[in-house]
């Protein structure tokens, strides 16, 4: 079954300057409050984690299956508690969690389920788009996403109570400063440089300095997001004008791209066997939109090394439980040790660009 765009009630999408964004709306509108408890995977990005502790919830890490990197109902019932009022599942590289058992632990629990789909829009679950399962979901339009505004983020809220909760909210946004809205708009011109592999790593590191150092506020992360648990100034805001243009004419080309994107799957399959890697797991339960192809290896951080000297783009999701952040993840309330899976996941798995595929140089170059 194909991804399709009819199962979208297009009264049900709210637009925001970035997907964390659209999650953190998604819970003030669950009227998340502190004491409450959040479930979220152990293998994500710390922006998620971030959005839950803003509301002023606590966020608890339930493991991954190291063959879908994904949260199961087993991993999840080991975190329910009485204090726990929501679930967040995420499509990790583009494949669906097994949902439906986790639909019903839910409902047995009275808990809000919400789909993390930053990496999922376009795939889908039985037959189903990924998001539109849950009580909501939202996607992200950032740069390494499906489809890409530059940031910019999506919700998708079933639920009619909470679609109109999130309405309300979303009217109060404020829309991004001219500047940001500039910046965004020259960060769009000059993307396309970052796919001639040459400047890849170069342009990475600059974008990453402008704005994880520097704190220029057009960036996925800024500074602060990454060094502390408070809402930094200007994250609630609602997609600009020019987010807004891209997304449709992006959103009619998805099909075709998630298409592609497989194909090239694919392909990778058939090196990974000669190497004697492990191809990534497809369950029958989902349609597998492959944003990124990820491959297990003993030695991760050499093939990283390699890749940058070589000039080679891949990817490292994820470094740590709580991408990027390194080190003490205390503050963000995970213990080292308590996703064991994941933390397993972190230090194995790189992931291959599906988008620009490698050529069989650069596939015999990384692990031949
Ligand atoms: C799994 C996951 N969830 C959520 C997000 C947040 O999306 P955004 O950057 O649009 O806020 C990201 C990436 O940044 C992500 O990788």
């Amino acid at each position: 079954m194909n991804f399709s765009l009819d199962y979208f009630d297009r009264r049900k999408l709210f637009y925001f300057w970035k997907g964390r964004v659209a999650l953190y709306t998604i819970l003030k509108a669950m009227d998340i409050q502190p004491g409450d408890e959040v479930i979220l995977p152990g293998f994500t990005c710390v922006v998620v984690a971030n959005a839950i502790i803003y509301t002023g919830a606590k966020p608890v890490y339930a493991d991954v299956d190291p063959q879908t990197y994904n949260v199961t109902a087993e991993t999840i019932a080991e975190q329910v508690t009485d204090r726990t009022r929501a679930i967040i599942v995420q499509n990790t590289f583009g494949l669906s969690p097994d949902l439906d058992p986790i639909i019903s632990l839910a409902g047995e629990h009275g808990l809000y389920l919400i789909e993390d789909c930053a990496h999922g829009l376009g795939a889908t679950y039985k037959g189903r788009p990924a998001g539109t399962n849950t009580h909501a979901a939202f996607f992200s339009t950032q740069w390494s996403k499906p489809i890409s505004t530059g940031i910019g983020g999506v919700a998708y809220v079933q639920d009619d109570e909470l679609a109109h909760k999130v309405g309300e909210l979303v009217a109060t946004l404020p829309q991004p400063s001219l500047r940001e809205q500039f910046l965004l708009w020259a960060q769009l011109l000059v993307r396309p440089l970052a796919d001639m592999p040459a400047l890849y790593y170069t342009l990475i590191s600059l974008y990453r300095l402008l704005t994880q150092r520097i704190g220029l506020p057009v960036g996925s992360s800024i500074g602060e997001e990454l060094q502390g648990t408070t809402m930094p100034p200007g994250y609630l805001q609602a997609m600009s004008p020019l987010q807004h243009r891209r997304w449709p004419v992006l959103l009619a080309q998805l099909p075709q791209k998630v298409k592609a994107r497989q194909k090239v799957a694919q392909e990778y399959d058939k090196w990974m066997t000669s190497f004697g890697l492990q191809v990534p797991y497809r369950p029958d339960y989902a349609e597998h939109g492959m944003l990124r192809y990820p491959v297990r290896v003993q030695n991760k951080s050499e093939i990283l090394q390699r890749a940058v000297r070589m000039h080679i783009p891949i990817g490292d999701w994820f470094v740590s439980p709580l991408h990027p952040v390194e080190g003490d993840l205390l503050p963000w309330g995970y213990r080292a040790g308590q996703c064991p899976q994941a933390e397993l996941a972190c230090a194995e798995v790189i992931n291959l660009f599906t988008d620009r595929p490698l050529t069989p140089k650069q596939m015999v170059a990384l692990f031949g």
